[in-house]
């Protein structure tokens, strides 16, 4: 609220302090309901200022057209705003070493710093004061390595979802300063996990989902338990451009849900995109908890090879692994590049939804090379890749060029004595 001196009040025939037209905004009909977060807020919402305000009031001041004389006529419209919720940042994602920092991230929010030799939380990462309290900042970055005329870069967005989706894509220099920043608008909800970057594009799968905040805001279910799937809308491929240079594209594919993508690459007039599909958002009963999920009623996640064409602006999909298998993991000299390797965290069972027990390779041309699991006591985490050397020889046809010289790291709980292995070393062939 505005306070006006007195003095600065002014007799109505001179001047009014308002104008008609400003007023006749607020008194229209609203055709649309809407659900969003509110994330412009100037000051600091009172910590203890708690609960819901519902209001309500005319919303609806025509009938199919024909205005209503008085607003005593209009349709009722409910209006809940919600302060007692504040997300907490539980920062439970992923992490990265990037920039002489370790950075703990949550897709919702900032990221925080810890001590890599103690672990101790340092604070929040502003990232030199881009970032704020509570912005957002994806969970999983792609680090590009460069060539001769591009240095290294971790590449990486935020996403402020709402009835039009705000992306931001920040690239960072290797001392951690963000050198480039932009914002795209993309219309509706979006739910955007991870991405994959090329030298030139940022590519993001924008899953037909929807989000109904009101039970979540008011505490009734988690966020997971408010995304619906739409089953008859396609998933959308937003191309985004790494510089100014190039046009925003976007492409259709059959509706499918992605969290992770292996890599992308350019490939004459396409972008070739390796990602893990579910055929539906893989949620969770609401009845259940987390340790009770019945695996043979979820979606297996499946490997998916997107071709997506640039001058047609069209999209093809081939299946490449069909056992369900999650978190790719690639040579990190290869991201962005063409690449012939992907390690991923897999089922034992070759078929169907299951907890991720064995660790897979596998090569793009020819589906699923190598299999290792821990079955029927061991179930493993996400696999990273450790290079022998740091850099190997760009790809050429045919020609692995070292991508799988390495180690496969990962961390293995054995039930149930509840001790964790870090196992499997993948020496090359
Ligand atoms: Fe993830």
């Amino acid at each position: 609220m505005q306070t006006i001196p007195s003095q600065q009040n002014t007799s109505s025939c001179e001047s009014k302090p308002y104008k008609l037209e400003d007023w006749q905004g607020a008194n229209c009909s609203l055709n649309q309901e809407y659900d969003y977060w509110i994330e412009d807020v100037e000051g600091e919402i009172p910590t203890n200022l708690n609960g819901t305000l519902f209001r309500n009031g005319p919303g609806l001041l025509d009938i199919f057209g024909r205005e209503i004389h008085h607003p005593f006529d209009g349709d009722g419209m409910i209006c809940a705003v919600s302060f007692d919720l504040r997300k907490k940042n539980v920062a439970n994602t992923n992490i990265i070493y990037w920039g002489d920092k370790l950075l703990a991230l949550w897709e919702a929010s900032h990221p925080y710093r810890l001590d890599p030799n103690t672990l101790e939380t340092l604070g929040i990462e502003t990232l030199d004061g881009v970032l704020h309290k509570d912005s957002p900042f994806a969970a999983h970055p792609m680090i590009d390595p460069g060539d001769e005329t591009r240095e290294p870069r971790l590449v990486t967005f935020a996403i402020k979802p709402g009835p039009l989706t705000t992306i931001t894509v920040y690239e960072l220099n290797q001392t951690g300063k963000v050198v480039q920043q932009h914002d795209h608008k993309i219309p509706g909800f979006a739910f955007i996990h991870g991405f994959a970057i090329t030298p030139n594009y940022c590519l993001f799968f924008q899953n037909p989902v929807s989000f109904n905040p009101l039970p979540y805001v008011l505490g009734f279910r988690g966020a997971a338990e408010c995304i619906k799937f739409h089953r008859r809308s396609p998933t959308k491929i937003w191309l985004i451009p790494r510089d100014s240079s190039r046009e925003v594209q976007v492409l259709e594919t059959d509706p499918c849900f992605v969290f992770h993508h292996a890599n992308a690459f350019e490939e004459g007039d396409e972008l070739i995109v390796d990602s893990v599909c579910y055929e539906t958002f893989p949620g969770i009963d609401h009845n259940l908890n987390y340790q009770e999920i019945d695996f043979d009623t979820r979606p297996p996640a499946q490997l998916w090879r997107f071709h997506l064409n640039l001058k047609t602006k069209t999209a093809q999909r081939d299946l490449l692994v069909e056992r369900s298998c999650e978190f790719p993991f690639i040579h990190p000299d290869r991201i962005g590049q063409p690449h012939r390797c992907i390690f991923l965290a897999a089922a034992h069972q070759p078929q169907g939804d299951a907890p991720q027990q064995a660790i897979i390779k596998v090569d793009p041309e020819y589906g699923e090379q190598e299999f290792w699991s821990a079955a029927p006591k061991g179930f493993v985490g996400e696999p990273v890749f450790v290079p022998r050397t740091p850099h190997i020889p760009p790809y050429q046809g045919g020609i692995w060029g070292g991508e799988d010289d390495g180690w496969v790291l990962t961390l293995v709980f054995i039930a149930p004595d509840i001790i964790f292995r870090l196992i499997y070393h993948y020496p090359n062939p």
